[in-house]
């Protein structure tokens, strides 16, 4: 959507935006380093304290033996897949067709790395045992990414992940974890990161997304992998003379909202319980497992737009800054809980979803 869309402007100068923590501006990285020491030194390739400290404390986060902080979370996962790619001497991986490698990196991995992907599920639903046991050819390694962020934010019963971890284990297959956004979706599973990444051998988290920050990514794993993955990190010209800033913000940001994940699940049950009362609207998943979900509105795009713009106008509400199509007549937007939510207030949210309710029912009425 462009800049100067009338409903990315609206969203914008909104009271009360529904998504995120808040505006991505400068005041992010001022707010990161207002109480760090101007003394302290730059991490430098890749070496010194302040980049060898949060690796260490991210490694034990994650209950791994290393961890290697990258700028991007694109650049680490598409090295994790080369290297286990390298050690088993095949070129071929395997992951659902939505997943981030697939849909967003201009196909970097068949490019630069000549690996080739094998699709697993479908747009609507993630990944299984059963898809698993009948890959039709073998790969070096799985990569599952938790939550399936294009489809709403779906997550696996976490047995079935248990399932497909011991099988992956008895078959020799590496299993990676597009953990972008993994803190998010622990409240779901009640379990801590490292149970989580102990079924996986290799693990990629993000520091935006729900943490905040600014960019940057942590790619754990044995010590073996953390130190091929520098040398890849180096090659892809990843290996930034200084980091600090992504470091340093990522650290404030972790540090401010970690503990704040099974509150923004709560919220995003409790928003996507909103929706779900309009009809014509329907969220994925229809309960959130994470602070992540889609809404889908059986209007046109155009439609849509013009209703939540109405909404931003009249009630000072922010439902979401763009819509996107989604097939003929429907349309859909995604919501992540951050740190706004909390301060909206409820009168001001009733009074919105009613207007959406309305409006909807109008235009039904009239078509
Ligand atoms: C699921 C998932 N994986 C990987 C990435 C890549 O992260 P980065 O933007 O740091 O390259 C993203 C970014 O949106 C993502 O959503």
């Amino acid at each position: 959507m462009k800049e100067n869309h009338p409903l990315k402007q609206a969203y914008s100068r909104s009271a009360y935006p529904l998504v995120g923590h808040g505006k991505r501006n400068v005041q992010v990285l001022k707010d990161a380093l207002a109480g760090v020491d101007g003394d302290l030194d730059s991490d430098m390739y890749g070496s010194g304290k302040v980049i060898e400290d949060f690796e260490a404390r991210m490694a034990e986060l994650l209950g791994k033996p290393a961890a290697v902080f990258f700028p991007s979370g694109t650049m680490a996962q598409q090295i994790a897949l080369r290297i286990w790619c390298d050690e088993r001497g095949m070129r071929r991986v395997a992951y659902h067709p939505l997943c981030h490698l697939e849909l967003h990196e201009e196909d970097g991995l068949k490019e630069l790395h000549g690996i080739a992907p094998v699709l697993l599920a479908d747009r609507e639903r993630t990944i299984g045992l059963a898809d698993v046991e009948q890959m039709p050819e073998e790969v070096a390694c799985l990569l599952l990414e938790l939550p399936q962020r294009e489809i709403g934010g779906q997550l696996p019963d976490y047995d079935e992940l248990v399932a497909i971890s011991a099988y992956c284990r008895e078959k020799g297959i590496k299993l990676h974890l597009d953990g972008a956004r993994l803190l998010e979706i622990l409240p779901y599973y009640g379990k801590t990161a490292a149970e989580v990444c102990d079924l996986f051998d290799s693990v990629y988290m993000s520091f935006y997304k729900g943490v905040g920050g600014i960019a940057g990514a942590i790619l754990a794993g044995d010590e073996a992998f953390a130190a091929r993955s520098k040398v890849w990190k180096r090659r892809h010209g990843g290996d930034l003379i200084s980091l600090y800033p992504y470091i340093l913000s990522a650290d404030y940001y972790y540090s401010r909202t970690a503990h704040k994940m099974a509150q923004y699940y709560e919220e995003a049950k409790e928003l996507a319980a909103l929706y779900n009362a309009c009809s014509g609207v329907a969220t994925k998943p229809s309960v959130p497992v994470s602070n992540m979900f889609h809404v889908h509105v059986r209007l046109p795009k155009e439609q849509l737009e013009s209703i939540l713009l109405s909404i931003c106008e009249n009630t000072g509400i922010g439902m979401s800054s763009y819509v996107a199509a989604a097939g003929e007549d429907a349309s859909c937007f995604e919501v992540s809980i951050g740190d706004r939510y909390a301060g909206v207030p409820k009168d001001a949210l009733r009074q919105a979803f009613r207007s959406l309710a309305v409006q909807i029912q109008s235009l039904a009425a009239r078509a």
